[in-house]
């Protein structure tokens, strides 16, 4: 669905933000993107949405090339990007005006537009909200309305820009488990993140440091390789007691270090053998 061909990006500035980058994104993949500040993963997503181009190199989605100018619409509505601060994204006075911005650019008929409203505003759970303003909501509410209006375009892949790192724990849960639901009904996501947990049930993990992709994996190989600490991250707390429980030699599956719950669980079992 997306292919990323040696591609290299300066700012204008000089800043170096890209490096030979070579990737490919399969059709309904969950891809995790991890790295330390300025390691290059909000470049990424903007490179992957068609909001910048590519210096060297080239930017594929679906057959496309992002450097063709005629095909920038289409690219972008069909690879959607939500960032950390969605008051940004604001644009109508209601939720509904909100949400149907997108289609109404398309030049969609106005029944169409309505059930595209419709759709966003019920995938999200945001039906109630829908004659609110954007504004007076929560900030997990703030965060669905700007995830509903890039849903009312119908985009195949939905990124996510540190979208959890300004709410709450229980917001940011609400949040993750949207975005796990619409993956699991076939959208492609490409979710970049500081909390290393929230990527323990993702396809694949790409570590990016000083803007190269330095590692690559399942969250089980990603998260069990020693060089990570070096690329500037923390390992989710039960992940760092599995690596050290297995240097005693005990060993707890990957399944099992989820939640607190199983891994209390699995530590019950092995040592009271109920
Ligand atoms: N608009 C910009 N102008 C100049 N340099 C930028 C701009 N945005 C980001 N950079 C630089 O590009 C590099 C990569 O940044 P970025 O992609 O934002 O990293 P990350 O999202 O991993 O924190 C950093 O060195 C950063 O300072
Ligand atoms: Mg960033």
């Amino acid at each position: 669905m997306i292919r990323l061909e040696k591609v290299s990006y300066s700012y204008p500035d000089g800043t170096p933000a890209l490096e030979n980058i070579d990737l490919v994104i399969k059709k309904g993949e969950f891809i995790g993107v991890i790295g330390r500040n300025g390691s290059g993963k909000s470049t990424l997503a903007l490179q992957l949405s068609g909001l910048l181009i590519p210096h060297t190199g080239r930017v594929m989605i679906k057959g496309m090339d992002t450097r063709e100018p005629s095909k920038l619409p289409e690219i972008r509505r069909l690879v959607g990007i939500v960032f950390q601060n969605p008051e940004t994204q604001f644009v109508g006075r209601t939720v509904e005006e909100d949400l149907a911005f997108g289609p109404e650019n398309l030049c969609l008929p106005s029944m169409e537009i309505r059930k595209c409203v419709d759709m966003a505003l019920a995938e999200t759970g945001l039906e109630k909200y829908r004659h609110h303003s954007p504004k007076t909501l929560s900030g997990g509410q703030g965060q669905c309305v700007a995830l509903a209006g890039i849903l009312a375009m119908k985009p195949e892949c939905l990124i996510f820009d540190e979208v959890t790192s300004m709410l709450d724990p229980e917001s940011g849960i609400a949040v993750l488990e949207t975005i796990k639901k619409l993956h699991r009904k076939g959208k492609t996501i490409l979710y970049i993140t500081h909390n290393l947990e929230e990527l323990h049930d993702a396809d694949r993990i790409l570590v990016m440091d000083k803007g190269k992709i330095r590692l690559e994996g399942t969250p089980e190989k990603v998260f069990s390789d020693v060089s990570l600490q070096t690329f500037g991250l923390a390992l989710p707390s039960l992940i760092e007691l599995t690596e050290n429980l297995k240097t005693h030699g005990i060993v707890i599956p990957w399944e099992k270090t989820s939640s607190p719950q199983s891994f209390a669980e699995e530590i019950c079992r092995l040592f009271l053998k109920t």
